[in-house]
């Protein structure tokens, strides 16, 4: 097969084209090392588990956001070719590894950081696994973080300083979480400036999430949350 790899650092670069041979259950993460190993060692990648886990080797596998290690070759391929390409909308370090910062500085803008409403010396609150607000929590606790959502959400490539659907996923976990000490402040951030309101529900993170979760879902919860708030606030 034909396959076209993106070389290059920051904003400069092109495809460079190898010939890389077909073999049976390969994954684009086993071409992508195939190249590195046989042809060229300084093709720049990155992963670590090679088993879906780590959300670490996530590119973009003819023009779609893919997990590499768990995306087979016979899937994607297209007339023999691959095309493979460092995830979009995050800057480049250098040929198919994307820089991450971006991503996680976004969760961390969003406010997801847990901060319980107990101290260490308190009771330890039960809360039941049937309980409305555990089982919307519970949804999204396999996100990997892999970016996936995040480079296939065409708001953040129209408007970089929108939060993405990683990010407001986690804060629905939070506002759903009666352990949070203050949810009305987790809801205000998500609402806030790069927030929720700015997402056009299309839905390609929920399309594209390798692990099936639904972060489109958790927006629409915090929009429709942050309504229920401006209604009560007004009543
Ligand atoms: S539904 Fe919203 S968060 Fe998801 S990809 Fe579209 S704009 Fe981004
Ligand atoms: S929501 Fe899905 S696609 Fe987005 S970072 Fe988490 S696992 Fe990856
Ligand atoms: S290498 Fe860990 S998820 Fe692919």
């Amino acid at each position: 097969m034909e396959v076209s790899v993106w070389r290059g650092s920051g904003d400069q670069g092109g495809y460079e084209t190898f010939t890389v041979p077909a073999r049976d259950n390969q994954t684009v993460l086993d071409v992508v090392s195939w190249i590195q190993q046989e042809l060229d060692p300084s093709l720049t990648y990155r992963y670590a588990c090679r088993v879906g886990m780590c959300g670490s080797c996530a590119m973009m596998v003819n023009g779609q956001p893919r997990w590499t290690c768990r995306t087979h070759v016979k899937k994607v391929l297209q007339e023999d070719r691959l095309s493979i390409a460092p995830l979009r909308n995050l800057p480049v370090i250098r040929d198919l590894a994307a820089d991450m910062d971006p991503f996680f500085e976004k969760w961390v803008k969003a406010g997801g950081v847990h901060k319980p409403g107990r101290s260490r010396d308190e009771p330890i609150q039960q809360v039941s696994p049937e309980e409305s607000g555990r089982v919307e929590a519970n949804k999204a606790i396999e996100c990997i973080n892999c970016a996936v959502c995040y480079a296939a959400c065409d708001t953040v490539a129209a408007s970089p300083d929108y939060l993405g659907p990683a990010a407001l996923q986690r804060v629905w976990t939070l506002y759903n979480d009666v352990k949070v000490a203050d949810r009305a402040a987790v809801l205000a951030t998500a609402t806030g400036p790069g927030g929720c309101m700015s997402c056009h529900s299309q839905g390609s993170c929920s399309k594209f999430c390798p692990n099936e979760l639904d972060p489109l879902s958790a927006v629409a919860g915090l929009k429709r949350a942050a309504a229920r708030a401006f209604f009560k606030g007004k009543a």
